[in-house]
């Protein structure tokens, strides 16, 4: 294993010597514990930094925060805790405690500790890792519970029972396949036995905390990692029932359909290998949700889910209540789900170009989406299939382009407006207009006027008797 320079790593922070400075002179023991430490030694990239103060960690965090000439500090007395910024850091300062929970929520009770105590109450020994920022001990590295060879060795593990870690904050079952997941790290055993029994826990933890971690592996760069280890330990069926339903396969005399799950998963890595989209990933992880409802097996035929994508967009709004996702996503992830299976249909030589109007018009600023999305839902291992299915979207997307390029339509609405609807119509606001401007945009999308003021007027006179009669 490589020996890690700590010293010089850390001499080149400018906020440094300041925070040695006022251990000495306070006379407390100070440490860069945790999340920093892991990714100096992955070689990661980090802004937030946890000092561990052995001693009265809000004094120290107060005068650090003046040598440092910052203002604004955040102080939390009750869990001994403090924040502030400096230049592009958070710098978070905490004294040592031993840290007892109460069975029915996630606020520790805090009572002051030791180094040693403060060490074995965190979540996964990777985390454990402590340097000295004292003194005599600069840039020494304390490694309790091997966090190092861990690290080296890729897997997360738990510095003490992991029934103990995570009856602590069942939050932990979460960031162990959250971390599993970013850094393409294995799972001890015990973790998943652990998770397996004190999955139910996860309920006193606050849904924005678990979707936070959920969202963190579908940002991972192969989120199928975290979501298959979530699938096997029987977390995922409590705090995300309808994508755990999707597994399994059902055999009736010839036929049999692929797993929804394991498809599922391979659509959001091969998302994953081209978006960074976090909400294209999990419209992918979505996208078949309503698959186990419409299911249907009909002889000759085999297995079929009519409707699923609608279904499932409409399955859209309480999912994202019942996970407090954030509802500004909801009509995009909706509108992806209702619109995966309208391109492939689109495909065949004879579409016409109303057909692909109307696709356009629906996915509006999200087509490339769509059709990113379409793409990576092929998942056949026959290349023939893959190469011919990619084919055909390529056609589609020539279609589109040819009909774009033609119309302009990407941000269509009729170019005749309401208000002069009502005006020559001698209309109130009501339904009628309404009515009226979609027989407009209709003709449009049809293909039988161009998509212009003019013709749209000329068609508005022609019609509006039979609208008025
Ligand atoms: N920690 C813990 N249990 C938690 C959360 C945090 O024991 N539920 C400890 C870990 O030692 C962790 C440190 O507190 O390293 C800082 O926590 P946090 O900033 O949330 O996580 P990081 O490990 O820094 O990683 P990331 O920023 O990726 O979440």
């Amino acid at each position: 294993m490589n020996e890690i320079d700590f010293k010089n790593k850390l001499k080149g922070l400018l906020f440094i010597p300041a925070a040695m400075q006022i251990a000495k002179e306070i006379n407390v023991e100070v440490y860069i514990v945790g999340g920093f430490v892991r990714d100096m030694v992955l070689g990661r990239k980090k802004n937030e930094i946890d000092f561990l103060v052995i001693g009265n960690g809000l004094e120290f965090a107060s005068k650090y925060s003046i040598a440092l000439g910052i203002s604004k500090i955040d102080i939390f007395k009750n869990f001994g805790t403090a924040h502030f910024r400096y230049n592009d850091f958070n710098l978070e300062i905490v004294g040592a405690r031993k840290e007892s929970y109460s069975r029915n929520s996630r606020k520790p009770d805090v009572t002051v500790g030791s180094f040693e105590e403060d060490i074995e109450r965190r979540d996964f020994t990777i985390n454990t890792l402590a340097v000295s920022l004292n003194e005599e001990t600069f840039g020494c590295l304390i490694d309790t519970y091997s966090g190092l060879q861990d690290i080296h060795d890729r897997i997360i593990r738990t510095p003490i029972d992991p029934m103990l870690t995570f009856d602590d904050d069942p939050l932990r079952i979460m960031r162990a396949y959250r971390f599993a997941s970013q850094l393409d790290f294995k799972i001890h055993e015990s973790i998943n036995d652990a998770a397996n029994i004190l999955r139910e826990r996860l309920k006193i933890v606050s849904r924005e905390r678990v979707i936070d971690e959920f969202l963190k592996i579908l940002s991972s760069p192969a989120p199928s990692v975290g979501i298959k280890l979530l699938f096997y330990s029987g977390v995922l069926e409590v705090i995300f029932p309808e994508i755990a339903n999707l597994s399994g396969v059902d055999q009736r005399q010839d036929y049999h359909h692929k797993d929804v799950f394991l498809h599922t998963c391979q659509v959001v890595d091969n998302i994953a290998g081209i978006s960074n989209n976090v909400w294209l990933r999990f419209a992918a992880l979505v996208h078949d949700i309503a698959k186990p409802q419409t299911k249907k097996f009909i002889e000759g035929t085999g297995w079929t889910f009519h409707g699923h994508e609608e279904l499932g967009a409409r399955m859209m709004k309480n999912i994202f209540r019942k996970l407090k996702l954030p509802l500004t996503k909801l009509e995009y992830v909706e509108k992806l789900i209702r619109l995966h299976l309208r391109p492939i249909a689109l495909a065949k030589e004879e579409v016409t170009d109303s057909a692909i109007r109307r696709l356009i018009v629906s996915a509006g600023e999200d087509l490339e989406d769509l059709i990113t999305l379409c793409r990576a839902d092929i998942t056949s291992k026959n290349m023939e299939k893959v190469s011919k299915y990619l084919d055909n979207y390529e056609r589609v997307m020539k279609k589109v382009w040819e009909v774009e390029e033609k119309d302009k339509l990407r941000v269509f609405q009729s170019p005749v407006r309401g208000e002069e609807i009502m005006k020559l119509c001698n209309l109130k606001p009501s339904k009628k207009v309404g009515e009226i401007k979609s027989a407009i945009e209709d003709a449009i999308l049809d293909g039988k006027i161009g998509n212009n003021y003019e013709e749209a007027y000329q068609y508005l006179i022609s019609i509006k008797d039979s609208f008025l009669d």
